[in-house]
């Protein structure tokens, strides 16, 4: 298991213990972070799972792909740490990371 956090817009914090190999989306979704709406269940299709990474996390998470590249043109906000939750597996080597929900998805 990692540890993952993920901080609701309003400052809520989600300490979780996340599966290796699930995806931060997944964790979102099972504990009922509010502002993840996943709409298209983690194909990389909607754009509904956005998220920042928190700063010293980005490095290590890595850039997006091409195809999330092109379907985070449609999410709200998109700031230079911003990756869809669905397309961050959890590894080990995540044991910690934080990440925080925009105000709202596109
Ligand atoms: S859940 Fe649809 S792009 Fe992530």
């Amino acid at each position: 298991m990692t540890k993952l956090t993920i901080v609701a817009f309003d400052g809520t914090r989600f300490d979780i213990e996340a599966a290796n190999g699930s995806t931060v989306m997944e964790n979102a979704v099972r504990n009922s972070v509010p502002g993840i709406e996943a709409e298209c269940g983690g194909a990389c299709a909607c754009a509904t799972c956005h998220v920042y990474v928190d700063g010293e996390w980005a490095d290590r998470v890595g850039p997006p792909e091409p195809m999330e590249e092109d379907m985070l043109d449609f999410a709200f906000d998109v700031r230079p740490s911003s990756r869809l939750s669905c397309q961050i597996k959890v590894t080990p080597a995540l044991d910690g990371l934080v990440v925080h929900v925009p105000e709202r998805q596109a």
